[in-house]
């Protein structure tokens, strides 16, 4: 059973309006993104305990029945949250947050702000994404737990059932679907110097029936959708990265993959450098094609602007990952926290396509 019913969203006509957004271009678009941002601002406490949490439910969960780890949540360490979690339980799970200050601040803080809109890129499949939480397939690589947050900028609180959407390059980097490239630019070079450097053509996509590390789930009733993926390997010009959309409406198909209703984000979440190069260690990231030729590319050169421009224009969302270990050593694989910051009444268009 992949769904509860009760968690169909049916596509509501009311949802459908044609105001499809424009990428801001003028002062004005420019001054009213940034003005959004802004007031989303005040709400980064509420983040804050919003992704403790998250971390300590999770956490309990996941490794609490796993013989040695049990101690690692069980010192204490997470008082002040549990004293926390109790009282909102209190609340009868209405919201589990307000925006009230806390004193925890060792949790990514900013990011009830408006989640830049990126490119999607050239991977993305309109349709046949499963709706499935594991979406790693036959596809080695290290483990990766992903606990991606949604909160709605206007009230700055969780959004439940909205759906969150996920693909990315498995270890060598490669999409599923999209094996070589074009025959007639099979030895092109990275292109050189500007914004596109180091980009290639995309790979056409040759292998309808793959799905591999594709996949989105609802949100809870928190806000969180979690996923079981591996750690994403790079490709020619690309800092590692993983897509994202968000969708408010979609519908399920017979099949278990979803036809999408309106559009309310895209856009991309990375790695520290740090992380990515002592992954870059571990195999199968070491039989990366490009390993001893091109190499990796740092976050601070992405082609394109990508890793920049999704910081937003004042620098003030934060798109990279809070990794932590899931064992006592980075092989037992890691968990990923991210909070997005989306417009829940907001209808895109994939205006930043290409
Ligand atoms: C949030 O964290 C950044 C560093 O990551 C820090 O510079 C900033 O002051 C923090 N903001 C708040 C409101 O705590
Ligand atoms: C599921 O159905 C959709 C729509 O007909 C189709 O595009 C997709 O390829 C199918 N996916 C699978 C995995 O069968
Ligand atoms: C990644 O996908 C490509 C294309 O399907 C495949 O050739 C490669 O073996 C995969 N990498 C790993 C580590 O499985
Ligand atoms: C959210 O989107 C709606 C509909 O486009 C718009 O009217 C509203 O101003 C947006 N709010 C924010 C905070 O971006």
């Amino acid at each position: 059973m992949l769904l509860p019913f009760e968690s169909i969203i049916l596509l509501l006509t009311l949802g459908l309006r044609v105001s499809a957004h424009k990428e801001p271009k003028t002062e004005k678009e420019i001054e009213v993104q940034r003005a959004l941002q802004a007031a989303a601002y005040h709400c980064a406490p509420a983040v804050e305990s919003f992704t403790a949490q998250r971390k300590h439910a999770w956490a309990q969960k996941v490794l609490g029945g796993v013989p040695g780890y049990q101690q690692l949540f069980d010192s204490g360490t997470y008082e002040d949250l549990r004293k926390e979690i109790e009282s909102s339980e209190s609340d009868k799970g209405q919201t589990i947050m307000g925006c009230t200050p806390i004193s925890e601040t060792h949790i990514q803080n900013n990011t009830c702000v408006l989640a830049p809109e990126v490119t999607e890129g050239p991977y993305y499949h309109t349709e046949g994404h499963p709706i499935r939480q594991n979406i790693a397939e036959l596809q080695d690589g290290l483990l990766l737990m992903l606990d991606i947050g949604v909160i709605d900028v206007e009230t700055c609180k969780p959004l439940p059932n909205v759906l969150v959407d996920i693909w990315q390059a498995n270890a060598t980097g490669h999409y599923a679907g999209h094996p070589l490239p074009h025959l007639h630019l099979a030895n092109e070079q990275p292109q050189v110097g500007g914004k596109r450097s180091g980009l290639l053509s995309a790979f056409p996509r040759t292998v309808f029936e793959e799905t591999w590390l594709r996949g989105a789930w609802p949100t809870d009733k928190n806000g969180v959708a979690q996923f079981t993926t591996i750690f994403p390997g790079y490709y020619t010009g690309r800092a590692t990265h993983v897509h994202t959309k968000v969708f408010p409406e979609w519908s399920v198909l017979p099949n278990g993959t979803f036809k999408a209703g309106r559009l309310s984000h895209t856009g991309q979440f990375f790695f520290d450098d740090d992380i990515n190069m002592v992954v870059d260690k571990m195999h199968p990231y070491t039989e990366n094609p490009i390993r001893d030729i091109r190499g990796r590319t740092r976050n601070w050169r992405d082609s394109l602007n990508i890793f920049e421009d999704s910081h937003g224009p004042e620098g003030k969302y934060n798109p990279v990952f809070k990794l932590h270990f899931l064992g006592g050593v980075i092989s037992q694989g890691l968990v990923g926290y991210i909070t997005m910051g989306v417009n829940a009444s907001a209808s895109y268009d994939n205006f930043w396509k290409g």
